[in-house]
């Protein structure tokens, strides 16, 4: 039966990781997947995650099954870390959390519920987005559309065709947001057009889907939720996807979240049950640990402040390694990076051509997605040098 099944191609992200893995070259560096390491290159284990491990472990916890949605405490500290403690939408009962596989996972489940609520509507995703977005949308049985986002030649938003766009989508159709550090390209929104996208997704009757994988890793966890207290005050239904692979440093446990904001408590209980079936038909119910670690940190007033403390040094010292890179770069020859310095998140969308990736990777070890985007957030003092100079060698060729 398996006959005449086809290779099929490399994930263009996590296929980066097998070919990085498989490369004898002493000097390689990975600077694909959207991974943070620390300054000696580890994947670091925070002091506050380590606590709250150690804790739980210490009780030697039953593993029963959990809830299909997980447990209320995680659920919990999920809505406050998005919408504020205080939040009027939470206390109206207007939110629904899941606890999903990650923020990939939560995507899944958001786009096989909405795919059964809304089956003829459309997928808009922004040009460019994460390489995951279309296939994921897609394996739900969407058809997928971009709408203008990136201008290469400002570095910036196009932000006049983005809501040229919005105002020419067909009502209910789906549109995907990054709330912020805009995956690939690190050019984010400004508070003010953020407000004019949720009016135009007000008048359009839009279904604004919300993807929130670096919450913490712009300016921090109460500034980077800028869209969703816009989205939270407009009284819209809208959806949001959010994950800790890189708040905490969990990538592995696969701690993402699913939230449906409804219009009130009625409708937020059947809109559960729902998506509840979308999860047991699927995987049945989440993990224990990871999202027991979690929200042991968040409910513990010195976790929570030892875990943000963290995430600002993880956030200072990608800015560190953006100037230095800038700085690098020009005494190399390679000017004209200083945009490198106001891309907000883990990744730099440096311009490079699909070949000059390619030239990096087969002459120096360096691997990047073919896009062209970067992982700043795996340079270190150690490995910045060397990534300067090739870069800066790549593009004299
Ligand atoms: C990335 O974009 O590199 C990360 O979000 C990891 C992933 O799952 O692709």
């Amino acid at each position: 039966i398996f006959a005449a099944v086809e290779m099929a191609p490399r994930d263009p992200i996590l296929g980066l990781n097998e070919a990085f893995n498989a490369d004898t070259n002493p000097n390689k560096v990975n600077l694909g997947v959207g991974v943070y390491f620390g300054d000696d290159g580890k994947i670091p284990l925070l002091a506050a995650v380590k606590t709250a491990e150690k804790a739980r472990l210490e009780t030697q916890p039953a593993r029963g099954y959990q809830p299909i949605e997980g447990i209320p405490a995680y659920n919990n500290a999920v809505q406050n870390l998005l919408f504020g403690k205080d939040s009027e939408l939470l206390a109206a009962g207007r939110a629904i959390t899941c606890e999903c596989l990650g923020g990939t996972g939560a995507l899944k489940v958001g786009a096989d519920y909405l795919k059964r609520l809304l089956p003829e509507a459309k997928v808009y995703i922004s040009d460019p987005s994460w390489e995951n977005h279309r296939a994921l949308f897609e394996s739900a049985g969407f058809t997928v559309e971009n709408y203008a986002y990136y201008d290469a030649a400002t570095r910036g938003v196009n932000f006049a065709g983005m809501k040229a766009a919005l105002a020419a989508m067909p009502a209910k159709s789906v549109v995907v947001l990054h709330a912020c550090c805009h995956n690939p390209t690190g050019a984010d929104l400004s508070a003010a057009q953020w407000k004019e996208v949720v009016e135009l997704v007000k008048q359009r009757d839009l279904v604004a889907f919300i993807d929130m994988a670096y919450q913490g890793f712009a300016d921090g966890i109460k500034p980077d939720a800028v869209a969703l207290d816009l989205f939270a005050a407009s009284g819209l239904q809208f959806v949001v996807s959010s994950s800790f692979s890189k708040s905490f440093s969990l990538y592995g446990e696969r701690v993402g979240a699913l939230t449906i904001v409804t219009a009130g408590k009625d409708e937020s209980a059947r809109v559960l049950s729902q998506v509840k079936r979308v999860i047991r038909t699927n995987y049945s119910n989440p993990p224990t640990h990871g999202g027991a670690v979690v929200a042991a940190v968040l409910s513990s007033p010195e976790l929570r402040q030892q875990w943000e403390d963290e995430l600002a040094g993880m956030r200072e010292r990608i800015r560190a390694m953006r100037n230095s890179l800038v700085d690098k770069l020009a005494a190399a020859g390679a000017t004209g990076f200083d945009f490198i310095k106001v891309q907000r998140g883990m990744f730099s969308y440096t311009g490079l051509t699909a070949e000059q990736v390619e030239k990096l990777r087969a002459e120096f070890g360096i691997y990047a997605v073919s896009t062209g985007r970067i992982c700043v957030a795996a340079l270190n003092t150690r490995n910045i040098d060397y990534v300067a100079k090739a870069i800066a060698a790549v593009l004299k060729k």
